[in-house]
């Protein structure tokens, strides 16, 4: 290891089929006034939405609703969320969805009492939090963001064409968080291979960095192997409950901060997807998928090694007779027929991008990278190859 590091992540976690009926108590330690905070329309359809008012009820919480949080959540929905939370004295914030809803909750929380114009304070200017925040807590419908158990809040600002995330500090993690697997049963699968991809992501941006030996590598493998196995499964069956819960820990484990302690990281694959998001408003994880291949193939020279033990320990590629390059680049096309078998577009013209978008996402993509910074002209190459 390294880099010292401190570590500390406040979430209490709940996981399992029965884990719902820890509301009630976790209900009875916060204030009386509830900002209920979903999306469209699935919490109702899966009868979650009828569990959580019940729970609200019996602790005879006066409860605001903030409905219709969109994938891809807009700072207009953050805003209308910091005016009720001022005009309703909001005790806590709770969040019953996806990543999209989870974030819009952590933002709200951020904003509702910010001096200022909060997008600037805190998406563009990233200053410090410095103003009082409302608790939030959430009861996940959909894996792979790890929102449930992390600080991140990623806002799409519609007006800018600008999507992007911020980190806050650890009081900002949702105070508890509950995570019923058979919840993500009902996610439609361009959804749940989206979440799984995402996943995969997170665990690859934290990997391809640094050449040290590093206990965080193994877990993040073993990660990677534990999902591959999960979501094949998944596939075949998507009521397949270890399957389900596997991967709902995994992606819970990937960007809770635990694997990354310790560790140079990359992102530059999220740095490209959320620009692409801004333009398409497509799945995060879809997005994600497309950029990862034409990515790792013009970067994989400069951190061969790592690409090799990639492809030796997670897809089991047979190094022998082969060159480092020829190693690494199988390694990169299992991944590659990973994302065919989770039957996830590989182009951005699938997804609805037009040729022209590609420069307005590139130049507006910050330039960073693990193995190799990548400037704004080699993102528009790789976006040209994503075409
Ligand atoms: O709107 P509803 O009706 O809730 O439908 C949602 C939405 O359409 C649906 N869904 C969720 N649970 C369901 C369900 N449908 C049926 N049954 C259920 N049980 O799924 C759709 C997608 O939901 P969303 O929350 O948008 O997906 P996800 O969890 O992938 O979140 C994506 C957002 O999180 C950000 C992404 O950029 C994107 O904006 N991220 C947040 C991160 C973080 N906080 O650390 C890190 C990630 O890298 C990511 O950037
Ligand atoms: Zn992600």
């Amino acid at each position: 290891m390294k880099f010292d590091f401190s570590y500390y992540n406040p979430t209490k976690i709940y996981f399992g089929k029965t884990s719902m009926k820890n509301l009630e108590p976790e209900l009875e330690s916060y204030g009386k006034n509830v900002l209920l905070v979903y999306g469209k329309a699935a919490i109702k359809k899966i009868g979650l939405y009828d569990d959580v008012i019940k729970a609200l009820m019996n602790t005879k919480k006066n409860v605001t609703e903030l409905e219709g949080i969109k994938s891809n959540p807009t700072y207009d929905q953050v805003l209308e969320g910091a005016k009720l939370v001022r005009e309703n004295d909001i005790d806590l914030i709770l969040a019953v969805g996806g990543g999209s809803v989870i974030d819009c909750a952590k933002a709200i929380s951020v904003s509702a009492y910010c001096d200022g114009d909060p997008w600037q304070k805190y998406w563009v200017d990233f200053k410090p939090l410095d103003n009082e925040t409302v608790p939030v807590a959430s009861i996940l419908t959909m894996t792979g963001t790890a929102s449930e158990m992390n600080s991140g809040s990623v806002i799409t600002n519609e007006e800018k064409m600008i999507k992007e995330g911020r980190v806050f500090p650890p009081s900002v993690n949702p105070k508890f968080s509950i995570l019923n697997p058979e919840y993500t049963y009902t996610v439609p699968k361009i959804q749940m291979v989206s979440g799984i991809y995402d996943v995969m992501s997170h665990l690859c941006e934290q990997y391809f960095s640094g050449n040290d030996d590093n206990v965080s590598d193994y877990l993040l493998e073993a990660l990677m192997k534990s999902l591959i196995f999960s979501a094949r499964a998944a596939l075949k069956n998507p009521e397949d409950y270890e399957a389900r819960s596997n991967i709902m820990w995994c992606a819970t484990m990937a960007l809770n901060k635990i694997t990354g302690v310790s560790k140079e990281q990359d992102w530059q694959v999220h740095g490209i997807e959320h620009q692409i998001g801004a333009y398409t408003d497509c799945p995060h994880g879809v997005g994600l998928a497309i950029v990862s291949i034409p990515y790792y193939l013009h970067v994989y020279k400069y951190g061969i090694d790592k690409f090799v033990r990639f492809a030796t320990e997670v897809f089991c590629v047979k190094p022998d007779g082969k060159s480092k390059e020829e190693i690494a680049e199988e390694g990169i096309h299992a991944l590659e027929n990973f994302i065919k078998e989770l039957g996830i577009p590989l182009t951005l013209r699938e997804i609805g991008a037009t040729e022209d978008m590609l420069p307005k996402i590139a130049y507006s993509v910050e330039s960073g990278g693990g193995y190799k910074k990548v400037s704004q002209d080699e993102m528009l190459d790789i976006l040209k190859d994503c075409f």
